[in-house]
């Protein structure tokens, strides 16, 4: 893709780098140093901004706090937070519909405005009142930081919002926050009808502890299993067989954004004699649970293996019998109903018809399904503490100068996810234009890019003030469709009138801009198209 990247551009379009002009942040990913405004990164590899960072989010009104002992050997996202004694939120925007991951790190240490966050109690809810954490106690983390992790569906929006809500004379905080687009089809089926899950355990069975490209935790497996004795090891596999087989009777291949490769290339299998392998995981009993379990046979002839999966004692699934190859990773989804007790057990056993007597285990996930409402609490809203989501401001008086219409490319989100950016990237993009990206950047005309006044404001519902999407040093940013159902962000600019800035100053920027946008090539892009 790379090598057709520079004719394509040159034939027909101009690009625009977002995270260098500031006037939208399509990039949906969040990664915020709560109540600092320095840049952290941790050793697992996400990169948090401090919150001084205009970056599409904003907060209500809340303190920033600080650790008085400032320890060595402790990140520094763990050394600062945002805490009120009364309901705060950090509001996000949103450009597209899907999945996202959600991280909150909580570290509590002592503060010099505040109590010893270590007392804190308090709970997190969303946009759309389900609780995600309920009577939360900060007490055990002081200096040993708890992450709690929610998949959440979020359809686009400029507001959606995670509220800190404290109980009655305590206060809530939180150290950071990480927010972005899941792997595309992550959870893939709809077994919780959209519902938040909250990451309960996540294992590498009889491997180490690894941390993936998207800052998931994958933890060993030897604190779960029942007697030590019915399992081992599984030999370390090197090689595995990717995309063998697609989706047969429940059983998905796997590859690696559903789980990182070291999960599949190690496992438990049985120790000669015993009858299955348990696994024991404390559950909350008044939740339901979605549970993929991870296989992949290391261990024998490919097809001799076949046993069966249960949870709490209860056939789940036949697993095996399904690939002439070995080493083929997949994963199987299931639901766990209301269960009485808060053990919940996961067993392997092996099929009686089986012409190997063995059972194996790769890795495990248990997702608790958040069906919690409650109220959402009122917010004392302080635009003093609101961090702009934008770059910039609107100034003077309101005379449309022109429009530039940006094409939305979606399917990028996620830095890690650079393989989605190069296949989709181009596809919104009109085949027709001609010159090149070193003509005029304003002769919009020759090459093929006029779009009429009327469609643009058919396009944004006449600019439609709940379409304003963003707001750059010269105008809004409305989202839009055109008549050929291309998304499309249209930015329209205002005259200048006041603030010593006349009129031509104001085209002459815009004008600045979009020779900008034709120069730079950046792989957070979107397409100039009119
Ligand atoms: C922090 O990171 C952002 C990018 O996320 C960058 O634009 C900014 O310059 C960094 N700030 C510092 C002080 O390094
Ligand atoms: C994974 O990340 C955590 C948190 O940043 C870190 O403490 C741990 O050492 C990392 N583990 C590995 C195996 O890299
Ligand atoms: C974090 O920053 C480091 C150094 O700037 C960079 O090498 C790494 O790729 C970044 N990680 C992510 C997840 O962006
Ligand atoms: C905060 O209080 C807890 C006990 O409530 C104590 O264990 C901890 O050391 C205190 N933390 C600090 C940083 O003083
Ligand atoms: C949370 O704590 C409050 C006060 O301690 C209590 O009344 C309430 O029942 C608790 N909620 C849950 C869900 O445990
Ligand atoms: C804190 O840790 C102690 C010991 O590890 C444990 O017994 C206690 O239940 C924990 N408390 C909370 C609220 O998690
Ligand atoms: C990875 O597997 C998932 C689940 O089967 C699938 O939806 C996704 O398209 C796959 N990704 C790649 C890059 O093959
Ligand atoms: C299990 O034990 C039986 C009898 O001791 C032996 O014949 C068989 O080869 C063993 N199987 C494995 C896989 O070690
Ligand atoms: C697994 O083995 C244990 C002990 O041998 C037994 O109590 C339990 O019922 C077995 N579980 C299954 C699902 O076979
Ligand atoms: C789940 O449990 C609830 C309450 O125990 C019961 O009403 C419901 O039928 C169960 N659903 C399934 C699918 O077993
Ligand atoms: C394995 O699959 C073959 C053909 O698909 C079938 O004939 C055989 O009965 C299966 N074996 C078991 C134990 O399910
Ligand atoms: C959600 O929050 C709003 C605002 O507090 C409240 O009016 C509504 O009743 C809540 N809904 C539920 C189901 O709790």
């Amino acid at each position: 893709m790379e090598h057709l990247r520079i004719p394509l551009l040159s034939l027909l379009f101009f690009l625009l780098n977002l995270s260098s002009l500031h006037f939208l942040s399509l990039a949906d990913d969040y990664f915020i140093n709560c109540g600092s405004h320095d840049n952290v990164s941790l050793t697992a590899g996400q990169n948090f901004s401090g919150e001084s960072k205009p970056a599409g989010y904003s907060f209500s009104k809340s303190k920033a706090v600080k650790d008085i002992n400032q320890l060595p050997g402790i990140s520094p996202l763990y050394k600062t937070a945002r805490s009120f004694n009364k309901p705060f939120y950090y509001q996000f925007s949103i450009t597209e519909d899907g999945t996202y991951l959600v991280r909150l790190h909580f570290s509590a240490f002592s503060s010099s405005s505040s109590n010893n966050l270590s007392t804190a109690v308090f709970g997190v809810l969303d946009s759309k009142n389900f609780t995600l954490s309920n009577n939360f106690t900060a007490k055990n983390t002081t200096y040993s930081p708890v992450i709690k992790e929610f998949f959440l569906r979020i359809d686009i929006t400029d507001s959606f919002r995670l509220y800190f809500t404290p109980q009655p004379s305590s206060f809530a905080f939180v150290n950071g926050i990480e927010l972005f687009l899941a792997p595309a089809d992550f959870i893939t089926e709809n077994y919780a009808s959209n519902l938040p899950l909250h990451t309960i355990y996540r294992l590498n069975v009889g491997g180490s502890p690894v941390n993936d490209t998207i800052g998931r935790h994958w933890e060993t497996d030897d604190s779960h299993i029942s007697d030590q004795n019915s399992a081992k090891k599984a030999p370390f596999q090197n090689t595995l067989n990717l995309n063998y087989f697609g989706q047969r009777d429940g059983l998905v291949a796997s590859n690696e954004s559903v789980a990182p490769l070291p999960v599949y290339q190690t496992a438990r299998e049985m120790m000669n004699g015993t009858s299955n392998i348990t696994w024991f995981f404390r559950v909350s009993s008044k939740a339901r649970h979605i549970v993929r379990a991870h296989f992949c046979d290391i261990v024998g002839q490919p097809g001799n293996i076949i046993f069966n999966l249960y949870a709490n004692g209860n056939f789940r699934k036949e697993i095996g019998n399904f690939s002439q190859y070995s080493a083929v990773p997949f994963y199987y989804d299931f639901v766990v109903n209301y269960s009485e007790s808060e053990l919940f057990n996961i067993s392997i056993r092996p099929n009686n018809g089986a012409s190997e007597q063995n059972a194996f285990l790769n890795g495990l996930e248990i997702l608790e399904i958040v069906e919690g409402l409650a109220p959402i609490p009122n917010v004392k809203e302080s635009k003093k503490n609101v961090v702009a989501p934008v770059v910039g401001s609107v100034l003077g008086g309101l005379s449309l100068i022109c429009v530039l219409i940006v094409g939305f490319v979606f399917g990028f989100r996620h830095r890690k996810v650079e393989k989605r950016v190069e296949t989709s990237v181009w596809s919104p993009m009109p085949a027709n234009g001609g010159g090149s990206s070193h003509s005029s950047a304003l002769n919009l005309n020759y090459l093929g890019l006029k779009i009429s006044f009327s469609e643009i404001q058919s396009a944004t519902n006449n600019f439609d003030i709940k379409l304003v999407i963003g707001k750059g040093g010269f105008g809004n940013v409305y989202r839009g469709t055109l008549l050929n159902g291309t998304k499309v962000a249209v930015k329209r600019a205002y005259k200048r009138d006041e603030h010593g800035l006349g009129s031509g100053q104001g085209l002459l920027e815009f004008e600045t801009e979009i020779i900008v946008l034709s120069k730079i090539c950046h792989r957070h892009l979107v397409s100039l198209i009119g």
